[in-house]
């Protein structure tokens, strides 16, 4: 990663000349570029992720309504043409998501010296689309990035400190949405275990989790994970959240190449959001 010429913080108007800038412009800059005090408006709106989290893990949310607002008006230009293409629904995660990326970046200590650190030449860089969706982080630097129609958030950590990072939120399904998770989503152990009886909070559960271990592992596995190849074993409730245990399908081919996955999830309202954070050992 050739080192970007600037490191901006939440709120820096700082210019970054494009010509000396040899990386694509963060969303951040794109945005920045047009219109310095809506940036500003935008940084004001960023919450922290709901998700539980370690310390060694940054987490920034966006409301997607709020954002609509703050963004009607503004370019697009700059986005990739596919984005430019979508429907604004599409338009706003997207944004959604990078801008909370990008703003979890600039939050990232720079701490000079401590091996866990990510290089501090990093943290102002776009964030392309990358394999088989995934962001492609710049070096140093692993993260996650999820949306749902309301709301966006990221996760990032220095890649020296985290092994795996994984996030995801979804509304709690009705009961056909329960019936499908447990019809598409599940291995036979896992129907017999935990849906004997539908539970469609539960099923939203396995269904997010699973997605936070796919956006976790891909970049180990780099391929398309199914449903049945991780399997829930435990739930465990602690005071404000819970711990679902996971391991890989004992039949299955991440068997052995996968170890036991801890994923913590957190219900707000309607809604939950899971994330799967280990630390290098
Ligand atoms: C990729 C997938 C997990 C995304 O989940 P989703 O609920 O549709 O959408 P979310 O809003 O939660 O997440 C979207 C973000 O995920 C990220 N993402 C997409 N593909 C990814 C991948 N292969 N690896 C890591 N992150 C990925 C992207 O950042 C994307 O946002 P962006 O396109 O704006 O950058 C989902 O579409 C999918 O393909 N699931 C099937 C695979 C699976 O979950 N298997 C379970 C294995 S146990």
């Amino acid at each position: 990663m050739t080192p970007a010429l600037h490191i901006a913080t939440v709120g820096d108007d700082a210019f970054v000349p494009a010509a000396v800038c040899d990386t694509a412009p963060t969303v951040r800059e794109q945005l920045r570029r047009q219109d310095p005090a809506r940036l500003r408006e935008i940084d004001a709106c960023m919450t922290a992720a709901p998700h539980v989290l370690p310390a060694w893990v940054v987490g920034r949310g966006i409301d997607l309504g709020q954002l609509d607002r703050l963004t009607q008006d503004l370019a697009l230009d700059g986005l990739p043409p596919a984005i430019r293409r979508s429907s604004r629904a599409r338009q706003l995660g997207y944004l959604g998501g990078r801008l909370c990326a990008e703003t979890a970046l600039l939050s990232l200590p720079d701490r000079r010296g401590d091996p866990c650190a990510a290089p501090a030449a990093t943290l102002a860089a776009a964030i392309p689309i990358g394999d088989g969706g995934a962001p492609q982080w710049p070096e140093g630097v692993i993260g996650s990035i999820a949306h749902t129609r309301d709301g966006a958030w990221a996760v990032v950590a220095a890649s020296a400190a985290c092994m795996r990072l994984g996030i995801d939120s979804e509304f709690i399904v009705d009961e056909g949405g329960c019936r499908d998770i447990v019809t598409l989503c599940c291995t036979p152990r896992e129907r017999l275990r935990w849906f004997e009886v539908a539970d469609p909070l539960r099923a939203t559960l396995l269904f997010s989790a699973k997605e936070s271990i796919y956006k976790a592992i891909h970049p180990q596995v780099k391929r398309f994970v199914d449903f049945d190849e991780m399997e829930m074993v435990g739930i465990d409730a602690l005071p404000g959240l819970l711990c679902l245990h996971f391991r890989a399908t004992p039949e299955g081919p991440l068997a052995g190449r996968i170890p036991a996955l801890r994923v913590h999830a957190r219900l707000i309202g309607d809604r939950v959001h899971t994330a799967i954070a280990e630390h290098q050992d």
